[in-house]
């Protein structure tokens, strides 16, 4: 589905009935990535997965993308639905747009689904690394953001003997245009520290990650959900940096048990 919002055409998923639950993808990924989940997840709950600004087949528009910004486009297609409360989830880029919303909206929010993400800034060389890998956009093209993506975002296991995920994961970035490439890359490098934000949030909250994750490891989930008052932290075995592509089955059943007790289904069905 396509929907005009604010200065954008935003491209979205919006499927099945039930308790909305709606979920980011990561960079330089699109709601493709969420396929897995949709499918499961749709029969319980309402899932609704965009694709971001500059993302899949949403409008990529010039200059910055920070992550209020982002969280305010999904924000706008929240209440063009008319959705008013929902569980928010984020993987990795999508945790800082969710992190971002919720300093914004936490009265929207019922629950909080934080997969391979991380509270804290960037370092000054994780920004060097980001402005150039927006210059490599620029010069060589998104096949070149591929090459350098694809070893961060999944395990070594997956890379050597998965080659289909492989091929769909890179497939997926292709899709993404430079312009899109360049306004997250400088997004996520001026994003703020939501470290004070952690002991805030209200909700239940359920951090995810791969046991791999480079991006966010397990240490930096266990401390993030140290400092979550209501929170649960699980590592997926054997997975890099998308453990919802790597290991769905592990994934979906924490993630359908969480949005199953956080929305009240899981007492419904006794
Ligand atoms: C992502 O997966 O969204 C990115 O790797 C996040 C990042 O670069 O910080």
């Amino acid at each position: 589905m396509r929907r005009r919002i604010k200065d954008i055409i935003m491209a979205y998923t919006d499927r099945g009935h039930g308790p909305p639950v709606v979920l980011l993808h990561a960079f330089p990924l699109n709601r493709q990535m969420w396929a897995p989940q949709v499918r499961v997840l749709a029969r319980e709950f309402r899932v609704i997965a965009p694709d971001l600004r500059g993302h899949g087949r949403t409008t990529a528009t010039d200059g910055v993308y920070t992550m209020d910004l982002l969280a305010d486009d999904v924000r706008a297609l929240l209440d063009t639905l008319g959705i008013q409360e929902f569980v928010l989830g984020g993987l990795s880029m999508g945790g800082y747009v969710a992190l971002a919303f919720y300093r914004q909206w936490p009265e929207r929010v019922r629950g909080l689904l934080l997969c391979d993400t991380r509270a804290d800034a960037d370092t000054p060389e994780r920004r060097r690394s980001r402005e150039e890998l927006s210059q490599r956009a620029i010069d060589e093209g998104i096949e070149a953001v591929a090459s350098a993506m694809l070893p961060r975002l999944l395990a070594p296991d997956t890379l050597s003997r998965r080659p289909a995920l492989v091929e769909r994961v890179r497939r997926m970035i292709l899709q993404t245009p430079v312009r899109g490439v360049v306004g997250a890359l400088a997004g996520m490098a001026q994003r703020p520290d939501s470290t004070d934000l952690l002991p805030r949030i209200a909700c239940p909250t359920l951090v995810v990650t791969g046991e791999y994750d480079a991006v966010s490891p397990p240490e930096v989930a266990r401390t993030m959900g140290q400092l979550i008052p209501r929170c649960q932290t699980v590592i997926i075995e054997g997975a890099g940096h998308l453990p919802n592509l790597e290991r769905p089955r592990a994934f979906n059943r924490v993630v359908r048990q969480f949005l199953r007790q956080t929305t009240g289904l899981a007492a419904l069905a006794g």
